[in-house]
């Protein structure tokens, strides 16, 4: 098969890895792809949130399957031009892609599907959105209604802040995506995600993972896109996950089925668990990014036959084969991101890295440069490792860090410490 993956995050080089090493794949071309991608796939340069050009460029390139990584071309209806066009391709429509792009519309769907989440109102106009804050007091949520690249929810530990927030909103902040707001009850807990493929009908769990969203050890900081990652999540035990696949994630499948909107692609669940029970705080429409990466390098080259399976609307006879075993990713950051940083850092010591189904240097931002592998981007490396351990994996990764020589660089040092407590904890009892 000709495949074509469109993106150029670390998300997207974990993909390219698994679905290269499958015999199914003859040939991987990446658009715009970065300088890992580079060594494993052919790099493609069009504009991937244009339907049309996506459409084009596969006629052109007699490509067989398309897997969409981020989610701007997913809200742009690049899977809807794909399908009317007749290439095979994983990703939900824009009109199922609204469960990520409007918050008001995905706490519709669980209302529908029953689906337990944090009690909400939702609001057009300021004064009754001041009133309901007044009334519900703090800690509350205030959500911008659209996509406000992660920076549309704010939680309100008192009253002024939500205040303030939704003045914020309805004063044009956020833009269109302020037009209309969501405020929701507070949920306490601890947040993990939940990974499903769904042809429509059928949901498959491909897997769990936590990742640490502020930018310091410690979780201090700014929130980022996240610093690293691991898989499993301990807290949601096979049972929690199951019950959130019988009661959250299966019941919206259903749902936007029923709406004439199925859903396709990968639908990644972000969880709250309290008590043994889960609540959802949001879907993404995507996989998650540092999250794939720790998904891809556990399930390795059959991602492809799952991809393929869920296009196909194969999901109820697929199996994943699950290895026992942990995952890992740290991510390596240009010093400054989330804030403001400078490109064009000379990264060292990759060439000496391992490269196997255990341990990868995926790259996010990167570029080539002459001979040498420069930053490109805030978040540059995603160091990824599997073990029969977490502990295995994280020392393993730490490891790989440590040889990397990249002084314009930053990672955090802790990842993966709330798993490693808990795992200590489970041990002592
Ligand atoms: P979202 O974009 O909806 O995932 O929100 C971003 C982050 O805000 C989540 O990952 C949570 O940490 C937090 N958050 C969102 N909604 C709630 C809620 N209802 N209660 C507590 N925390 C929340
Ligand atoms: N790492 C969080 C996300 O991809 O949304």
């Amino acid at each position: 098969m000709n495949i074509l993956i469109l993106g150029s995050g670390g998300r997207e080089h974990a993909l390219a890895w698994a679905v290269a090493q499958n015999p199914k794949c003859d040939r991987l071309i990446v658009a715009p792809g970065n300088a890992g991608m580079a060594e494993i796939a052919e790099c493609a340069s069009f504009d991937i949130d244009d339907g049309e050009a996506v459409v084009t460029f596969s006629e052109e390139e007699a490509i067989d399957f398309v897997i969409i990584g981020p989610e701007a071309p997913l809200a742009a209806g690049v899977a809807d031009r794909l399908r009317e066009a007749g290439i095979l391709c994983f990703g939900p429509s824009a009109a199922a892609a609204r469960l990520e792009a409007s918050k008001a519309f995905t706490k519709e769907v669980c209302d529908a599907a029953h689906a337990p989440t944090a009690g909400y109102a939702r609001f057009t106009e300021l004064a009754p959105a001041q009133a309901y804050i007044r009334e519900q007091g703090a800690p509350i949520v205030v959500k911008a209604d659209g996509l406000a690249a992660g920076k549309g929810v704010i939680v309100a530990m008192d009253e002024a802040t939500a205040l303030a927030a939704v003045e914020d909103m309805f004063g044009g902040a956020f833009g269109a995506a302020g037009a209309e707001v969501v405020i929701e009850e507070f949920m306490e807990g601890e947040e993990a995600s939940f990974f499903v493929l769904s042809d429509g009908k059928f949901a498959l769990p491909i897997g769990t993972a936590q990742d640490h969203k502020r930018a310091y050890d410690g979780d201090k900081g700014p929130n980022t896109g996240g610093m690293g990652a691991y898989s499993p999540a301990p807290v949601l035990t096979d049972a929690i996950a199951q019950a959130a696949l019988d009661q959250i994630v299966q019941p919206c499948i259903d749902e936007m089925a029923r709406r004439g909107t199925p859903y396709q692609g990968v639908l990644y669940a972000g969880l709250m668990i309290k008590d043994g029970q889960a609540r959802l705080v949001e879907y993404n429409v995507r996989f998650g990014d540092p999250e794939c990466q720790v998904l891809m390098i556990r399930l390795g080259a059959q991602a492809l036959d799952l991809m393929l399976a869920c296009a196909e609307g194969r999901l109820s006879e697929t199996q994943v084969n699950w290895a026992d075993d942990c995952a890992v990713t740290i991510v390596m950051a240009s010093q400054g991101y989330p804030g403001s940083y400078e490109k064009g850092s000379e990264i060292r010591g990759l060439a000496g890295l391992p490269e196997d189904s255990w341990n990868m240097a995926f790259h996010a931002g990167t570029k080539r440069i002459g001979g040498a592998t420069v930053a490109n981007g805030g978040r540059v490396l995603n160091v990824t490792t599997r073990g029969t351990t977490l502990r295995t994996a994280i020392t393993r990764a730490y490891d790989m860090v440590s040889r990397i020589h990249w002084p314009e660089g930053f990672y955090r040092k802790d990842i993966g410490w709330r798993a490693l407590e808990r795992n200590d904890v489970d041990a002592a009892e």
